[in-house]
């Protein structure tokens, strides 16, 4: 356990780096043309963008230095240097490497969704490989209740493979569209961290120990650089993440969820941004019209925040699109307006829900709701996981 102390005062001083770098570095950003201007505001002030890069790049050196530590007693006695473990976290930190690039080279080129679709599934590559050869279990335990139609469990081979990789897809992309607002993408991402963190711990006294240490010395100085990055994006925001910051953190929580064998838990902690990717799936699949910005919009009278809209010409509502809107009124997930030649409609995400089912507010305060929501989502994701999971699995 001394390497988890080490890890610790090192994530300390990789936070103080990260805090003193960010105000430092900022004015190059916009000197390189790397900004953004505050769409939630009354000011067209240039931001800095995708300041995640700073933060993981600490984050990253942050876990090359502790590889010394993690295997130092191995290097000593190099005939028992476990080569599994070792390229385990080479590939942990390969694939959020390349994921710190590729969200680089999309906040600077500003990437078509289907690159966003593909970049993380070539990151996940590595990952997967080393999956292959250190484990290879293809096999889904399956829950009590459905073992009478199923079968204890079932071994899915490669398709196992392809859930794998589409994980490295979603946890990329889920943080990246429940975006928008100061202090979100950072928020989250810290909620779900520390959500991993204590599951960690939790389970240290397991037999699995050996894999929730290993995601502790990846989550720990994560933490710590994305809390730093937090105190500079809190509103009012003095810098934005970017997209290179929602690629790196999805991938951190995939890599973790793989190699340390919870991916199912991993995707409980995703609770609000499974809600938000099915509620949003109209628009991301261009059934429904889509703003480039699905952002609340800024009302200078109010200084609050409310639901974005989109309109659609009633002569454009296609059969399909008629459904959709259908269910979601039945469902109450909607705020319509319709007049003879268009219906109204919010923009599909939970941000626009959370102010059509609470009303205009400020940003922080949205931000905090949304946070609160997050909060709530692990507190269920844990009363599953311990309390209820004997109901579904021998504990
Ligand atoms: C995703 C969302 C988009 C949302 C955007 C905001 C989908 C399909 N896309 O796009 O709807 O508007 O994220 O991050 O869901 N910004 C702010 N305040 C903030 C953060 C960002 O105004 O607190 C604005 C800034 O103008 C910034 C821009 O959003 O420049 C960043 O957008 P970008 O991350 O490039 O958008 P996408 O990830 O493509
Ligand atoms: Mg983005």
């Amino acid at each position: 356990m001394w390497s988890i102390l080490i890890l610790v005062i090192l994530s300390i001083l990789s936070y103080l780096v990260t805090d003193e770098l960010i105000p430092k570095l900022k004015d190059l950003f916009i000197k390189a043309g790397l900004y953004g201007v505050d769409l939630c505001k009354n000011n067209n002030k240039k931001i800095p963008e995708a300041i995640g890069v700073i933060s993981g790049c600490v984050f990253l050196v942050t876990s090359f230095i502790f590889i010394p530590t993690v295997f130092g007693n191995d290097l000593i006695e190099r005939e028992l240097f476990p080569h599994n473990e070792f390229a385990e976290l080479l590939a942990a930190l390969l694939s959020i490497c390349c994921m710190l690039l590729l969200g680089f080279a999309d906040d600077v080129l500003d990437l078509k969704w289907r690159y966003k679709l593909l970049l993380p599934t070539v990151a996940s590559l590595p990952l997967l490989v080393v999956y292959y050869v250190n484990f290879n279990s293809t096999t889904f335990v399956i829950p009590i209740p459905f073992r009478q139609w199923l079968g204890v469990s079932i071994n899915i081979g490669f398709l196992y493979y392809v859930y794998m990789g589409m994980l490295a897809v979603f946890c990329t992309n889920a943080i990246n569209i429940l975006a928008g607002i100061n202090g979100l993408e950072v928020g989250q991402a810290i909620v779900i961290a520390a959500s991993i963190i204590i599951f960690d711990i939790i389970e240290l006294r397991g037999d699995q120990f050996k894999a929730h240490t290993f995601s502790l010395h990846i989550m720990i100085p994560y933490l710590a650089t994305t809390l730093a990055l937090m105190k500079h994006n809190w509103y009012p925001s003095k810098v934005f993440v970017g997209d290179t910051f929602c690629y790196v953190s999805g991938m951190t929580f995939a890599v973790v969820g793989i190699l340390s064998h919870f991916s199912k838990t991993v995707l409980l902690f995703f609770l609000p941004q499974i809600m938000n990717f099915i509620y949003s799936v109209p628009q991301l699949f261009h059934i429904i019209p889509c703003p480039r910005h699905c952002l609340p919009k800024y009302s200078a009278e109010m200084d609050l925040l409310q639901a974005s809209r989109t309109v659609i010409a009633k002569k454009d509502l296609t059969f399909f699109r008629k459904i959709i809107v259908q269910v979601l009124t039945i469902l109450r997930l909607i705020d319509k307006v319709e007049d003879k030649e268009s219906i109204t409609i919010n923009n599909l995400t939970l941000i626009n829900l959370v102010l059509i089912k609470l009303g205009p507010m400020s940003e922080d305060r949205l931000t905090v709701t949304l946070l609160a929501l997050q909060c709530c989502c692990t507190l269920l994701a844990f009363l599953i996981r311990y309390p209820m999971a004997s109901y579904f699995y021998e504990t």
